[in-house]
């Protein structure tokens, strides 16, 4: 069923667990998603990103749909959430859609122009009860050179959220996007800095470098809404690379993928599980 973020992400951060947010590369790999988080009976956040829409040939109401109906679907709270955004038009298309969270990504703008876009998609959004997302100082990985360097300055995220009216902020901590090895560090006194800072639930982008137990420290510290994608395509990848290496003959990608499906679903089941401390 379709939930409000908001209220998801406002519940795991009184408990202090975190909320597992997974990518939609595929269609396959989101009913996998669910049926991991449906099998754990845990919420979950489908994510389609700008990339996964340009990917589909540019078109977002086939896999769009998609993703949405399978949100809908769910025996368990789920959520149709835009990821990485930086057209705006394509925000609004989301939302037309249906989707019920987005996150629009003017990390790379110039501060002030980061602020007034936000701001105004923001309110476009909360005019049709729609959840915002968004990002501030911006977390490297996206151009495949990875700078897990970045900050956020506490003073600076609270003036963020206020000056825009997001629902939740995602932060440099120390993360990198699409890294393939779970070594990051994460700098946990500055995400209870900038807990402590702002008003609204913090979200790690990049989480896939990060170890299980460095993931269950930052969401002590005050992490809610985690990001995974790249430690998904890893797993999927090397099953259907290996069932691939051992059967020459396959050509079904039905029969190709399924071991790789599996194998998702069960890291999805895992990861849910340890964000929400179980
Ligand atoms: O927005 C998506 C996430 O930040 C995923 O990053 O591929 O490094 O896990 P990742
Ligand atoms: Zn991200």
């Amino acid at each position: 069923m379709l939930a409000d973020i908001r209220e998801l992400a406002r519940d795991a951060a009184s408990h202090e667990v975190g909320l597992g947010a997974f990518n939609v590369v595929l269609l396959e790999h989101g009913e996998a998603q669910i049926a991991a988080a449906e099998a754990v009976e845990l919420p979950i956040i489908l994510q389609l990103s700008q990339n996964a829409v340009k990917y589909h040939r540019g078109w977002l109401e086939p896999i769009g749909s998609a993703v949405l109906e399978l949100a809908k679907r769910a025996k368990v709270p789920a959520v149709a959430h835009l990821d990485h955004a930086e057209d705006i038009d394509l925000c609004k298309a989301a939302v037309e859609l249906g989707f019920n969270s987005i996150m629009y990504d003017g990390s790379k703008l110039p501060d002030e122009e980061n602020r007034k876009t936000t701001a105004e998609i923001t309110k476009w959004c909360h005019d049709r009860g729609v959840s915002v997302e968004a990002e501030l100082g911006e977390v490297g990985g996206k151009n495949g050179v990875h700078d897990p360097s970045a900050r956020t300055k506490p003073e600076d995220a609270a003036k963020f959220v206020e000056d825009t009216g997001v629902d939740l902020l995602a932060v440099a901590v120390g993360s990198s996007h699409a890294m393939t090895s779970r070594d990051a560090s994460l700098d946990n006194e500055l995400i209870a800095a900038i807990k402590a800072a702002v008003p609204v639930p913090l979200v790690l982008h990049g989480s896939s470098g990060v170890s299980d137990e460095g993931m269950r420290a930052a969401i002590q510290a005050g992490m809610t809404k985690i990001n995974v994608s790249t430690h998904l395509n890893v797993i999927y990848t090397a099953k259907v690379r290996e069932d691939l290496a051992a059967g020459p003959d396959l050509v079904d990608p039905r029969k190709y993928s399924s071991n790789g499906n599996a194998a998702l679903q069960a890291e999805v089941e895992r990861l849910l599980n340890w964000y929400a401390g179980k």
